[in-house]
């Protein structure tokens, strides 16, 4: 019932040129099927070249941030009505390089979820702690934490556009995944703390996606756990035939 969506994050690579040569192979393999939701997430200056790539397939194009603002002085940033002109449908929220990097704070970042909900865009929040956190047994308690922060305000009958990224922080470009096991069972425990928010059944559609390290080699036995819905990757999204491979074995992939 909950379609799987493998999604790249491209992070600061790729200039539009590239984008467009990556988005176009990504289209050439992927983007004829309609079994399973794919979403690039190009930097902004590539978001125009990438979704002219991919006009005539079923890829869908995402920012990788955004300002809560529509307009204003908030020099370097970027509103929801800017990358809706560049047929953007997504936006990743409070990813850890933004939470740890650029101080992004749960407020904030609740900020920008109900202002892309309200400007039609999808947010994609990304959760995860870091090993330290792991080490002193403060995993569900973070994630807990940066779930419930990052929804506020947002009701039942606005859940069906959001997605989930579970992104234990010390599995990002690292080559260290969580174990299926591992990830699972954060996955299980999100469920239930989005089944407190908004109830069961909207809990139950809600996709939520494992990044971190994820891989043609470990995709299948990730994407085989009954609460992982996809995944959102970083390295192996730069390369059109490991992406696409991830694309194939999620079809492939029966729950
Ligand atoms: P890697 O797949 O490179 O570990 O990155 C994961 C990530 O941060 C995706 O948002």
């Amino acid at each position: 019932m909950r379609k799987f969506l493998i999604a790249g994050n491209w992070k600061m690579n790729k200039t539009a040129a590239e984008a467009a040569s990556l988005a176009k192979e990504i289209a050439l393999g992927a983007g004829q099927q309609h079994g399973v939701d794919v979403l690039i997430c190009p930097p902004f200056t590539a978001l125009a070249a990438a979704a002219r790539a991919v006009e005539s397939s079923t890829i869908k194009v995402g920012a990788q941030n955004m300002h809560p603002e529509t307009a204003g002085a908030f020099t370097g940033d970027i509103s929801a009505e800017m990358l809706r002109e560049h047929y953007v449908t997504f936006v990743l929220v409070g990813h850890s390089e933004r939470r740890s990097l650029f101080k992004e704070d749960d407020a904030f970042i609740n900020q920008k979820v109900l202002s892309a909900l309200k400007n039609r865009l999808r947010p994609v929040l990304c959760v995860g702690e870091t090993l330290e956190e792991r080490e002193s047994g403060e995993t569900a308690a973070v994630v807990e934490r940066q779930i419930r922060e990052g929804l506020a305000g947002v009701d039942k009958d606005q859940a069906d556009p959001v997605v989930i990224a579970y992104e234990p922080v010390w599995a990002i470009g690292t080559g260290k995944t969580a174990t299926p096991e591992q990830a699972q069972e954060v996955h299980a425990s999100i469920r239930k703390w989005l089944g407190d928010l908004w109830g069961d059944a909207a809990a139950r559609k809600t996709r939520i996606l494992y990044g971190g390290s994820m891989k043609p080699a470990n995709a299948g036995e990730l994407l085989g756990q009954p609460d992982i819905d996809g995944g959102l990757i970083g390295g192996a999204s730069l390369e059109a035939r490991s992406f696409n491979q991830m694309v194939e074995t999620a079809l492939e992939t029966k729950k």
